[in-house]
C-alpha cells in the first residue's frame, strides 16, 4: 500500500497531492503535514520514545512540488551541480509523497541528529512503527544522496520490517521484489 519508490529514477506528477494529508500535532512537530497513517504511526513512535526521555520532533514532512522547486533552486544557487547530492528535483522528492519526515530533537537540529540518543533508539526501533532510514551512510551510490540520518520514510510496519531485516536500501529491496 505504501510500497512506492520515489527517487532520481522514478518521479511523481507535478500535480500529485496525497488526499489524506493531516497536520502533525505541534506537540510532535515544528511544522507540517503528512499522510494520516504515517502521522498516527509517527506519534506512536514518538510517544514510546518519550518513555525513555527521548524527544523526537518532526521538522519537515510533506512538501508540494512547488515548495520542492523553491528549495532545489535555493540549494542549486549555493552548490550548483552538487545540490543533486543533497536535494531532490521537484517531482522526485519523497517529501511529495507525504510519507517522509525529517527529524530533530528538543536539543539538536536535523543536521546534528546522528549524534543523539534519539537517533540511536530509532536505529533499533523505527521499523517497528513502519519507518526506515532512507539514505544510509556509505550507500550514496545506490540511493543517489548523501547520508541523511534525519530522513525517515513510512512504509508500514510489515514492509519496513522486511526492508530493515534485509539490510538493503529501499532501492535494492524494491528492485528485488518488483
Ligand atoms: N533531501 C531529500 C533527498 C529530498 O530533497 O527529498
Ligand atoms: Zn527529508
Amino acid at each position: 500500500m505504501y510500497d512506492i519508490l520515489v527517487n532520481k529514477e522514478y518521479g511523481l506528477p507535478s500535480n500529485y497531492i496525497p488526499d489524506d494529508l493531516i497536520e502533525i500535532d505541534k506537540k510532535y512537530s515544528i511544522k507540517g503535514m503528512a499522510r494520516i497513517d504515517a502521522v498516527n504511526s509517527f506519534i506512536k513512535m514518538v510517544e514510546e520514545a518519550l518513555k525513555y526521555d527521548l524527544h523526537i520532533i518532526n521538522e519537515s514532512a510533506y512538501r508540494s512540488f512547488d515548495r520542492q522547486k523553491e528549495l532545489y533552486e535555493i540549494e542549486y544557487n549555493i552548490k550548483k551541480e552538487k545540490a543533486n547530492n543533497t536535494i531532490a528535483l521537484p517531482g522526485h522528492s519523497e517529501h511529495q509523497t507525504g510519507l517522509a519526515f525529517d527529524l530533530c530533537t528538543n536539543t539538536h537540529g536535523m543536521y546534528e541528529f546522528a549524534d543523539t540518543d534519539e537517533f540511536t533508539w530509532l536505529s533499533k526501533h523505527a521499523h517497528e512503527y513502519g519507518f526506515i532510514l532512507r539514505y544510509p551512510k556509505d550507500k550514496e551510490d545506490i540511493t543517489g544522496y548523501d547520508y541523511e540520518p534525519w530522513h525517515y520514510r513510512y512504509l508500514g510496519v510489515d514492509l519496513a520490517t522486511k526492508v530493515y531485516e534485509s539490510g538493503l536500501t529501499y532501492e535494492e529491496y524494491y528492485k528485488r521484489h518488483h
